[in-house]
């Protein structure tokens, strides 16, 4: 398992504090209650210098996931794609992962957060596969996890949380101890919803399916661009419930994520996806995805954001 990279300088509400001063008192309302919004964010080496992926898209997620939990951190979302930028040239980093995070710092005693202060970093660091190079080339072994996601209407599963990510160490760990790389859980309704830190997609008769933004899942940033690429290569999506079996008997599957990017699936419960190898379809969306980050085709979708002017 990955151990965190370092880099030398985390962004803090305007200023710039060295890595190992960034800390927090153990009895911040974050660590007790699990209050801190973040999200994950690549930046690719591009032909034009290094370029963030979908930054716009990120941010607004992250303010969204603040709204909900009534936090109100003083800056703007131009003002946080500057700090993003900022943060990655001041570090020299060419290709890095970015975990911005608004915790509610050391002040309230209970779990009513109002007394604590709100403080906004912006760490990036080097972080390579999430599930390894060898998982993008031939898949992962994936289990369906005996953990379900939460419900609708119970821990906002749209806002990325560090207290959601709870159920995620539970699917991961269960997956890991019995020998699988990764799980994909269903939601309590039985219906597929998605994996540790990835959403889920099938292939079945060469159509795209995915499961809907169900209050089970969280609404993932590849998961959009994914529609949007198989939609580019005229690849036909559909957009709804799905049963565990269906990963039995379909031809392809594949999680996708920021950490993990495109990768494929190539068992379910020990069952081979297919015949067990990448297919055709997957293959293509993740060519797409790795070309598209990466700047080696043509930004057609206004995604990228040059940390360099
Ligand atoms: C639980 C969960 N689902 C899905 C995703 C995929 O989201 P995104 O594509 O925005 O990174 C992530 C990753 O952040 C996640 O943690």
């Amino acid at each position: 398992m990955a151990k965190i990279g370092e880099s030398e300088w985390i962004w803090r509400d305007g200023e710039f504090i060295r890595w190992h001063d960034a800390t927090m008192h153990v009895l911040s309302h974050s660590m007790q209650f699990g209050s801190a919004v973040f999200e994950g964010i690549r930046c690719y080496d591009t032909p034009k210098g290094p370029a963030i992926f979908r930054l716009r898209e990120h941010l607004k997620r992250f303010l969204d996931s603040c709204k909900i939990y009534r936090m109100d951190p003083p800056h703007s979302l131009e003002t946080l794609i500057e700090a993003h930028r900022a943060t990655i040239a001041k570090n020299g980093l060419r290709e890095c992962y970015i975990r911005p995070m608004v915790v509610r710092g050391y002040g309230a005693a209970g779990m009513v957060p109002f007394d604590s202060p709100i403080e906004t970093f912006v760490p990036c660091w080097p972080w390579g596969a999430y599930l390894g190079d060898a998982a993008l080339r031939d898949g992962v072994d994936a289990c369906i996890s005996t953990w379900n996601r939460v419900a609708p209407n119970t821990i906002p599963a749209a806002a990325k949380i560090a207290g959601n990510y709870l159920s995620g160490q539970l699917v991961k760990m269960e997956a890991l101890r019995n020998g699988f790389d990764e799980a994909i859980a269903l939601g309590p309704d039985g219906m597929l919803s998605e994996g540790s830190g990835q959403n889920v997609f099938l292939v079945s008769g060469g159509v795209l399916y995915t499961p809907p933004i169900d209050g089970t899942l969280l609404p993932g940033i590849t998961r959009h661009s994914v529609l949007t690429i198989a939609k580019d290569l005229g690849v036909e999506t559909v957009i709804g419930p799905l049963t565990r079996e269906s990963l039995y008997t379909c031809d392809e599957v594949f999680v996708c994520g920021t950490a993990s990017e495109v990768t494929p699936v190539r068992s379910v419960d020990r069952l081979p996806v297919g015949d067990g190898t990448v297919g055709p379809v997957t293959r293509a969306i993740q060519e797409r995805y790795l070309d598209t980050v990466k700047g080696r085709v043509p930004d057609t979708h206004g995604w990228l954001t040059f940390v360099h002017d």
